[in-house]
């Protein structure tokens, strides 16, 4: 494996990290794409013997035992000090605790506890904000991630999908006040989702910060052709909005998709590592994070490591890409509702 270095830190992470979102006891997971300790367990010590140290979960998948099962697989197969854990903060716990949820400080101190006692470990590689809070002071989040630096229970900070207005306003305050800054940006992007090209990509380019990128697969929409039916796949999974926002550029998708499988089926290479290769080549991306729930998923995630697409392939699989909506970044719930009425048949559903 070759190692990088994440952003403008000193941090050795491997190029493709593995996504720990679909590990989860099937009484706190999802009913339809969750792996039970059992099968999860073989995945990570996997990843370890192919090189990859980089490791994302969050407090919330699975309400937790997420990063029980892979604080667990880490400390089973591997040294702590050798791997990068990332884990985050911001949504609901606890049902019925309002301050279970958000990035109180109260939240923050008491939920990187509970996150390190999840996994098992006295510090996390990065913390990361899951989103932004809108009902707290922007100041009060940022203070309180500085205090867990300083406390010694995260190395560095990260953040996720947000608007770059707001990500350049957190960078702004994190250096006029002294505090630890954010160095990764975990956002949605991949060949059907492109609209952080605008304005987060080039701002994290700028800032020397490092994009991780999550649902690198379009949730495995890209791993298959556009047709084939996706019952019980994590793609058959997308809410039903999402699902609307879809089909509202399947014809952009569809020749999308179909560029990817003429180009992979050229190379002799499956879908899903042409599709990561694709990411690769932007240098503001550190690293995928891929969702493998399958030992051939994370041969995928590998092997993409080797292949270089050229700019003729590259301008194929972009050329069909049209403007869409991107809500992912979206705390503010007016700003949501205003997105969805603005859906054509988000009414009827
Ligand atoms: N920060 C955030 O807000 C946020 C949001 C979402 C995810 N994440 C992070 O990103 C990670 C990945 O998200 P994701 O699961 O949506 O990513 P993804 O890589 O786009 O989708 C993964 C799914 O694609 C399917 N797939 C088919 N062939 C594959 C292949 N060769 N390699 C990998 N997957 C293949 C698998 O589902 P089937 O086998 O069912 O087809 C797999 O579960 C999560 O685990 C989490 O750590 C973060």
């Amino acid at each position: 494996m070759r190692y990088i270095k994440l952003g403008r830190t000193g941090l050795d992470v491997s190029p493709v990290a593995i996504g720990a979102m679909t590990y989860g006891e099937p009484d706190r997971g999802h009913p339809v794409w969750s792996l039970d300790e059992e099968s999860s367990r073989p995945l990570v010590k996997q990843a370890l013997e192919a090189g990859i140290n980089f490791f994302d979960t969050a407090n919330m998948y699975s309400y937790g035992s997420s990063e029980e099962i892979l604080g667990r697989a880490l400390a089973e197969y591997a040294n702590r000090d050798d791997v990068v854990i990332t884990t985050k903060v911001r949504h609901p716990m606890r049902p019925g605790s309002p301050n279970s949820s958000g990035l109180s400080r109260k939240a923050i101190m008491t939920e990187i506890d509970n996150s390190l006692r999840r996994l098992g470990t006295d510090y996390v590689d990065v913390y990361m904000i899951h989103r932004l809070d809108p009902a707290t002071p922007l100041e009060e989040t940022l203070e309180a991630l500085n205090d867990v630096v300083k406390a010694g229970k995260a190395r560095y900070l990260g953040a996720s999908s947000m608007h770059a207005w707001q990500f350049a306003k957190a960078l702004h305050l994190q250096e006029r006040h002294g505090w630890a800054r954010f160095v990764t940006m975990q956002d949605h992007y991949n060949l059907l989702a492109r609209e952080e090209e605008r304005e987060m990509l080039p701002l994290c380019a700028d800032e020397g910060v490092a994009t991780m990128v999550w649902s690198p697969l379009a949730r495995g929409r890209l791993a298959r052709p556009f047709d084939q039916a996706a019952t019980g796949t994590r793609a058959a999974t997308y809410g039903a909005y999402a699902d609307l926002l879809y089909r509202a550029n399947a014809d952009s998708d569809r020749q999308i998709i179909g560029a990817l499988g003429t180009i992979a089926e050229q190379r002799g290479v499956s879908r899903a590592q042409i599709a990561l290769a694709w990411l690769r080549r932007n240098p503001v991306v550190a690293a995928p994070l891929v969702g493998a729930r399958t030992a051939q998923q994370i041969d995928d995630a590998v092997a993409s490591l080797d292949i270089d697409l050229t700019d003729e392939e590259a301008r194929r699989l972009e050329a069909p890409y049209t403007p869409r909506h991107d809500f992912q970044g979206v705390s503010d719930e007016r700003e949501m509702e205003r997105i969805k009425a603005s859906i054509p048949g988000y009414a009827n559903l």
